[in-house]
């Protein structure tokens, strides 16, 4: 499997929800397995597990099966939805990088089993395999996402900012905002009101993590070296947002 650059994936990748039900190859699982326990954390602190499991150890809550599923489990510590955000679109952008769907998935869970089989918390389950139906976007503009305007006024690094607007998002809510301009970019996520946040708040910072994914692997791709950081701005965040970090860039 390719271990190329993942930038082109970002303008390509969807979410595959019908699934080819045989299973994929031992090498091909072993290879999987192997890129899975050397993703990039966002914080290096949290402790993190990610296992392979299979459909029937899933409850799949009227998702359509698929051969293989990723659970993911994490030490619940400031920061950790955020962290698992980061780390897991570089599965969705790898398995898709060779040809393997997947799809970022809170509606199933995990059996009890499944549940006990880690000391850390269970966050969410990324299911994969060989798509029944395509696999790829043939244009951005098959992307149902927010104008630019709506999501950033940072000044200039619009390539930057069209990978992030790209991310996928739970519900596709795409709730994140960035400031800030070539030199350091601050990510904000939404402040949902009481009842969405019932709903969809564990799903907001995966969300903020998953583009600020897609931000650093484009700046990384077009040459600048991009460090996270935690440094809020003084001025105001944008009305509704909070602050959740920055992305330093240098040549
Ligand atoms: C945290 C998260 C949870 C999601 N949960 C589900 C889910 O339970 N079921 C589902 O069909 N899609 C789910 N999705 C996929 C989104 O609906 C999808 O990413 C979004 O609509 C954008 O479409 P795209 O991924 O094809 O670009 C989830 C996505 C994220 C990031």
């Amino acid at each position: 499997m390719e271990k190329t650059d993942l930038y082109p994936t970002i303008f390509r990748r969807k979410s595959v929800r019908r699934y080819d039900l045989t299973p994929l190859d031992e090498s091909t699982l072993a290879e999987i397995s192997e890129y899975m326990d050397n993703l990039k954390p966002m914080y290096s602190d949290i402790k993190t597990e990610l296992k392979i499991i299979g459909p029937d150890d899933v409850k799949r809550r009227m998702m359509r099966k698929a051969p293989h599923y990723i659970a993911v489990f994490s030490e619940a510590r400031e920061g950790h939805l955020t962290n698992v955000g980061f780390m897991v679109q570089q599965m969705d952008l790898f398995l898709s990088a060779n040809n393997i769907g997947s799809c970022w998935q809170g509606i199933p869970q995990p059996t009890k089993e499944v549940l006990k089989s880690s000391d850390l918390e269970f966050i969410i389950l990324m299911p994969f395999g060989r798509p029944a139906e395509p696999l790829h976007r043939d244009s951005v503009s098959e992307f149902k996402r927010k104008h630019l305007q709506k999501i950033s006024d940072v000044a200039g690094a619009e390539d930057l900012m069209e990978a992030a607007r790209m991310a996928p998002s739970a519900g596709n809510g795409q709730p994140w905002f960035f400031t800030g301009d070539e030199s350091i970019i601050h990510a904000y996520s939404v402040k949902p009101s009481f009842i969405r946040g019932l709903l969809v708040k564990k799903y907001i910072p995966i969300d903020v993590g998953i583009a600020i994914y897609h931000l650093k692997l484009a700046a990384e791709h077009f040459g600048k070296k991009a460090e996270i950081v935690f440094n809020k701005p003084a001025e105001n965040p944008p009305k509704g947002y909070e602050y959740v970090a920055s992305l330093r860039l240098n040549r």
